[in-house]
């Protein structure tokens, strides 16, 4: 960790929840190796299976929005790309293999892809690409959706093309996946629920002579509230018998998106390119390696699962450059 940024250790329950996450980049179907380019997320628990693991981000408010837990952390290197060039993210679970499971079972929702120039702003991120609800509810199921009916039926490949003519320089490609199996309710009345964000930002170097520039956008923390019918959303409400006590939603058996809509740049149809064999590594470093501690939270207060008790406070202090730094090998992520 840089000397500016502070680390607590704190004893922290784990959660039970299903965690995903990038590993892998394939550009034009050829793999760029496991975690290359990748802000591999740590997450808010105690390190378990010697993997990463990202623990859902539920807070709307939190830093770790924009590109997960210790998102502001640059990779060691970065993805060059050209206009044009199709994209697909290999995301998965516990191994980067067909075997792996991507994201459990109940954790339907949404997914969603943003770019923003690099170093992101409040204001930067342009949403490129979104899937919700495939289809209105044959009542009585919860409908199919992206994480599960798509990207985990499909190895975990989330595919986006980079726009026509965008201008060379360096960006983030911001990728989620969103988990309302809880999200009935919001995080800010029930804490032990809400919806589940599973953010992870990838570093790309546009190259050649294109000058289309990205218009203003969306920021992280900030372009998802708490009203938004997308993220505080009942999926279980058309089938009467599994509907949860605790929800204080209405049944919609619409889905509206969260964030913004995509932007006009972006190619209108999104191709789902084969892809070639994984390079490097199908398991994971431990997170804790190159954390150097065996947890890490960066909300400003961390509730435990089930007592609801504080647990931990304020024990990293993320710090997003305001200018762009070429990522060295020195770089602290693994
Ligand atoms: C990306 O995919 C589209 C649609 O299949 C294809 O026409 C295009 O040539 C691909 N781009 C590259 C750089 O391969
Ligand atoms: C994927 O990983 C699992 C667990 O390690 C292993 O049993 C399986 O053989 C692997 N499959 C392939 C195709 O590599």
């Amino acid at each position: 960790m840089s000397p500016t940024t502070t680390l607590l250790l704190s004893l922290l329950a784990t959660q039970a929840s299903a965690h995903t996450f990038i590993w892998g980049v394939f550009v034009n179907g050829i793999d760029q190796g496991t975690s290359y380019g990748i802000r591999t997320p740590a997450y808010n628990a105690a390190a378990r299976k010697g993997g990463y693991n990202n623990s859902p981000v539920k807070d709307l408010n939190s830093i770790d929005m924009r590109c997960n837990v210790l998102g502001d952390i640059p990779a060691h290197n970065t993805i060059k790309v050209n206009p044009g060039d199709n994209l697909t993210f290999d995301w998965h679970h516990e191994i980067r293999n067909d075997t792996d499971d991507i994201i459990a079972e109940s954790h339907h929702g949404p997914s969603l892809i943003y770019i923003s120039p690099d170093p992101p702003t409040q204001n930067s991120f342009v949403k490129l690409w979104h899937q919700g609800k495939f289809q209105t509810n044959p009542f009585p199921q919860p409908g199919k959706w992206s994480t599960t009916a798509d990207i985990k039926k499909h190895f975990g490949h989330m595919h986006v093309r980079i726009p026509a003519g965008l201008k060379a320089g360096p960006y983030l490609i911001r990728a989620e996946m969103i988990g309302l199996h809880e999200g009935e309710v919001s995080y800010l009345e029930n804490a032990r629920r809400g919806a589940q964000f599973y953010p992870d930002c990838v570093q790309i170097e546009v190259m050649g002579d294109g000058d289309v520039e990205l218009p203003s956008g969306v920021g992280f923390p900030g372009a998802y509230s708490y009203e938004d019918p997308g993220v505080v959303h009942n999926i279980y409400c058309s089938t009467e018998t599994r509907k949860p006590k605790t929800s204080t939603t209405p049944c919609a058996t619409d889905y509206i998106i969260p964030g913004p809509t995509v932007w006009s740049g972006a190619w209108p149809e999104t191709t789902a390119v084969s892809v070639g064999p994984v390079k490097g590594a199908t398991t994971a470093t431990p997170w804790s390696t190159w954390i150097g501690t065996d947890s890490v939270v960066t909300s400003v207060t961390y509730r435990d699962v089930r007592s609801q008790t504080i647990v931990g406070s304020s024990v990293y202090t993320p710090s997003w450059s305001e200018v762009y730094a070429t990522p060295t090998a020195t770089a602290e992520r693994w």
